[in-house]
């Protein structure tokens, strides 16, 4: 399976700090943002990226992650010159899926909890339909809802419904099977002049084949797009690593972690990190302190 990383789109809500930085690269404490999806597509087992941002901003991003050997991945790049909608990513990188079952993290969602790797690898082991994740919220106005019926079963999904008919949200982060192209051709703009990503969902909801995982309470789902969203995620990624001495997010450790790197690969990065904590965290757990 293939993965896409979406880290476009003008950050209209965190002005002016995104007048002329990228969204996706503000710090959330001691990384970039776009490390976090990153590090969840890693999980679910994925090594081949294509990262998609405006043309501003794509050379950032580059410069960031290179062809991703350091994380023993391959990364491409691709433009969205406007934005027009989270499923225009299956448009733009038709060619590079190339017909392959393809996974999408948005830049700037985090999700992190116990046995993820496990329903990320299941979701990315799934050989027809699509697998999204639902979280529940306080405020699922702002986001793509997924309702159930009485029997548990996904029975209605809609973006940014004015009357949510649940707290359940759909989280950021989508995997879909090799029809994923095709059937993105299929879609509409809305109202919002967007190719929605809640309306590519629809379609596999309505042929039968959308798998909705719950997110328990014992998952962190956080998306970073207000002041007070990035100033939580900071807070939440800041007090989960000083108290446990583990990191969330951090691209270099799940590549060691899933073998995608040796020790002496994570050595060498983490001595590249100089004197920063991330740095001797990593340098612990290549000499073996962390096994
Ligand atoms: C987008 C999707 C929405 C999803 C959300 C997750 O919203 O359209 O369905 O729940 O991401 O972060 P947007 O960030 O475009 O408001």
């Amino acid at each position: 399976m293939k993965g896409i990383l979406l880290a476009g789109g003008s950050g209209t809500r965190l002005h002016p700090m995104t007048l002329v930085a990228s969204k996706q690269l503000l710090p959330i404490y001691d990384k970039p943002m776009i490390y976090y999806p990153l590090s969840t597509l890693m999980l679910a087992g994925i090594r081949d990226l294509l990262v998609i941002s405006t043309p501003e901003d794509l050379p950032q991003f580059r410069r960031l992650l290179a062809d991703g050997s350091r994380f023993g991945l391959n990364v491409a790049y691709a433009e969205q010159p406007r934005p027009e909608g989270i499923a225009q990513a299956f448009l733009i990188g038709r060619d590079w899926i190339a017909g392959d079952p393809c996974a999408l993290a948005l830049g700037d969602n985090l999700i992190h909890g116990d046995h993820l790797s496990a329903l990320l690898q299941d979701a990315a082991g799934r050989q027809r339909g699509a697998t999204v994740f639902a979280y529940q919220v306080r405020d699922p106005e702002r986001y793509g809802v997924v309702s159930f019926d009485a029997d548990g079963w996904a029975a209605e999904i809609v973006e940014k419904p004015a009357a949510p008919r649940s707290n359940w949200a759909v989280t950021g982060l989508y995997f879909y099977d090799s029809r994923v192209s095709d059937l993105a051709r299929e879609i509409r703009p809305s109202a919002r002049g967007e190719l929605e990503i809640t309306d590519l969902n629809r379609l596999y909801l309505d042929e039968g084949t959308l798998h909705v995982e719950r997110l328990s309470r014992g998952c962190a789902w956080l998306d970073a797009g207000t002041p007070d969203s990035l100033l939580q995620s900071a807070t939440f990624v800041q007090t989960v690593q000083s108290r446990t001495g583990m990191l969330v997010g951090c691209p270099e450790e799940v590549a060691f972690r899933m073998g995608y790197i040796d020790a002496a690969q994570l050595a060498a990065h983490a001595r590249g990190l100089g004197k920063t904590e991330l740095g001797r965290v990593l340098l612990e757990l290549a000499e073996g302190e962390h096994a």
